[in-house]
C-alpha cells in the first residue's frame, strides 16, 4: 500500500523535505501553504524532476487542509523562522497561533496520523501540538536532535579530519542552545572524542553547535537553515514508514524520566510504526542531568508564557 506524507508549509524546511520524501520514494507526499499557487508550482516543479531523479513516489501541491486525510505523517514547518536578534520568546507567540490552528484542522483530517513538528522553538510547539491535537504522546514528537547530533558530527568530524558517519553523538535537551551533548556517547569510530580533542577546543566546538543555527541565520540575512533540518526530519519519516526501531534524539513527552515530567523535550527514543515506541533512561552524569533540567525549565516557561490553553 502507498503511504502518504503530509508536509504543511511550503517554505524551505517544508519543500526540501517533501522533495527528500519522494526523492526516497518512501511516500506520496501532499505539500500544503496557506499562500495560493506555491505548494502547486513547487510541487509541479518537483514532479517534472521525476524521469530524471527516478522516482515514482507523487507530489502534489494543495491549500485544502481535507487533502491531508489519511496521512501516514504529517509534517509540520508553517510558520516563521527566527530572524537575527529575535528572542524564542517572541518566535513562540508568532508561531503559536499558526500552529494551534493549524494542527486543530490537521488532526481533524487525519486524526489517525503521526505528527512530525519542526516549527521553532521546536519543544515548545511540539508540546502545544500534543495539546491540541489531544493524539496519544507516542504519536506526537519534535525534531531537533537529530539536527543538533548531526550539526556537532559535522563539526567533530571537521576538526578530526573524518567522515561524519564514522561520528557517533547522543544530544539531548531543547533544541538549540540549551542542547545538552552526553559525553560519553560521543565517540569517533569508538574512541571517546574526549581522547582525540583538547578540552578546551572540545567546548568551543560544543559552543559553536549551539549556535548553528544562529550562524546560518547570521550569514543568510533572512531565513534561515533547510537543507540539514530537511534531512533530520526525512531520517524520522524514514524510521516510522520503514518501521525500522532506529534509536534517535527525538523531542518526546516526558512523564517522570528524568525526573522531568509535563513537556517535550529531547530524549532518546526508538521509532517505529507506532511512534514513539520506548524512550530510554540513560545514565548522565550531574552536569548532563542538571542541563537536561534546566533546558525543560526553558520550555515549560516558554510555553506557559503562551497563554494558550
Ligand atoms: N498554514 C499553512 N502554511 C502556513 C501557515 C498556515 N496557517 N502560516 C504560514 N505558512 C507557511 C508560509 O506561507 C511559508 O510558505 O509556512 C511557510 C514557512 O516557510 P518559510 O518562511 O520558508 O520558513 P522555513 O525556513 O521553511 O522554516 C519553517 O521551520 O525550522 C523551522 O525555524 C523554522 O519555524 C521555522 C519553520
Amino acid at each position: 500500500m502507498k503511504r502518504k506524507v503530509s508536509v504543511i508549509g511550503a517554505g524551505f524546511v517544508g519543500t526540501m523535505t517533501a522533495q527528500r520524501i519522494v526523492e526516497k520514494n518512501l511516500a506520496d507526499v501532499v505539500l500544503l501553504d496557506i499562500v495560493e499557487g506555491l505548494p502547486q508550482g513547487k510541487a509541479l516543479d518537483i514532479m517534472q524532476s521525476a524521469s530524471v531523479e527516478r522516482f515514482s513516489s507523487k507530489i502534489t501541491g494543495s491549500n485544502d487542509f481535507a487533502d491531508t486525510g489519511n496521512s501516514d505523517i504529517v509534517v509540520f514547518t508553517a510558520g516563521f523562522a527566527r530572524a537575527p536578534g529575535m528572542s524564542r520568546e517572541e518566535l513562540a507567540l508568532k508561531n503559536g497561533g499558526i500552529v494551534k490552528s493549524v494542527v486543530e484542522t490537521v488532526a481533524r483530517h487525519a486524526p489517525d496520523c503521526i505528527i512530525i513538528m519542526v516549527t521553532n522553538p521546536l519543544d515548545v510547539m511540539t508540546h502545544l501540538a500534543w495539546k491540541t491535537s489531544g493524539f496519544p504522546a507516542q504519536r506526537v514528537m519534535g525534531m531537533g536532535g537529530i539536527l543538533d547530533s548531526s550539526r556537532y558530527r559535522a563539526f567533530l568530524a571537521e576538526e578530526l579530519n573524518v567522515s561524519a558517519g564514522s561520528i557517533e553523538t547522543m544530544v539531548l535537551g531543547s533544541h538549540g542552545d540549551s542542547m545538552v551533548p552526553v559525553a560519553t556517547h560521543t565517540n569517533a569510530g569508538g574512541i571517546p572524542v574526549s581522547r582525540l580533542i583538547e578540552k578546551e577546543r572540545l567546548e568551543a566546538i560544543i559552543e559553536r553547535t549551539k549556535n548553528g543555527g544562529a550562524e546560518i541565520v547570521n550569514l543568510l540575512k533572512s531565513g534561515s537553515a533547510w537543507h540539514a533540518p530537511s534531512s533530520s526530519v526525512v531520517a524520522m519519516v524514514e524510521a516510522i514508514l520503514g518501521d525500522s526501531k532506529r534509536i534517535f534524539p527525538v523531542s518526546a513527552y516526558l512523564t517522570g524520566q528524568y525526573g522531568i515530567e509535563d513537556v517535550h523535550i529531547g530524549v532518546p527514543v526508538k521509532l517505529g510504526a507506532a511512534g514513539i515506541e520506548e524512550i530510554y533512561e540513560i545514565a548522565l552524569s550531574d552536569k548532563e542531568l542538571e542541563g537536561l533540567k534546566q533546558s525543560a525549565k526553558t520550555v515549560s516557561k516558554t510555553f506557559a508564557g503562551l497563554k494558550i490553553s
